[in-house]
């Protein structure tokens, strides 16, 4: 039995990298399919949904407020993800997937790449924010990592996400920031820039 409650899709072509897909605030596991169907035809789509609940809408950590995380409960969440998707790799036969995540999706992938970065082949984190303020040194050494953020976002400050680019830069991943003129919402721009991404690797 596995830790999370998921969708699973084998992938119909091989050698293609597993995603594994991370909703936002009040997604489920079936948010995200038909985008990873877009953004990686013939991919493996592994897609947990969040267990913290706020108001009935599924996360992947507590937050205090808005932008304002429990961290406490962000290293346990992203403890917890990091050992389902070595179980689910075991029950699944996959290799080290590619996250991609949304918003708070996005934000719990960086956790798992600064506290269990051998889980995560690379990341596509999509309106992402710092998710530790203080979080222990990594090696990411050529780990692939793109964010992609908007220049109106309400909830992601530009700064923040500069500040994220620069820690995961530091610590030696292969970083591509884009910054789009738009809000929080995905664009056709994001599909397009993730698929692009996830061509290359
Ligand atoms: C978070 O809580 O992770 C961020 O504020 C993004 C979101 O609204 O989910």
């Amino acid at each position: 039995e596995l830790s999370f409650i998921h969708r699973i899709k084998p992938a119909t072509e091989p050698g293609k990298p597993p995603i594994l897909l991370l909703h936002g605030t009040g997604g489920n596991e079936d948010d995200l399919l038909s985008l990873g169907g877009m953004i990686a035809p013939g991919s493996a789509l592994l897609s947990p949904r969040g267990k913290v609940l706020e108001g009935g809408m599924p996360r992947f950590f507590r937050r205090l407020r808005e932008g304002i995380f429990d961290e406490e409960d962000v290293r346990r969440r992203a403890q917890e993800l990091a050992d389902f998707i070595a179980q689910a790799r075991e029950s699944y036969n996959l290799a080290a997937p590619i996250a991609v995540g949304f918003s708070n999706g996005a934000n719990i992938a960086a956790a798992v790449l600064q506290l269990r970065p051998e889980a995560l082949a690379g990341a596509a984190l999509l309106r992402a924010m710092v998710p530790l303020q203080d979080p222990p040194a990594v090696d990411l050494t050529g780990k692939p990592v793109l964010i992609v953020s908007g220049a109106s976002d309400p909830i992601v400050p530009a700064e923040n996400a500069k500040r994220l680019t620069s820690l995961l830069t530091g610590a030696g991943a292969v970083v591509q920031h884009h910054v789009l003129p738009t809000g929080h919402g995905l664009s056709q721009t994001d599909v397009a820039l993730t698929k692009a991404w996830i061509d290359q690797l």
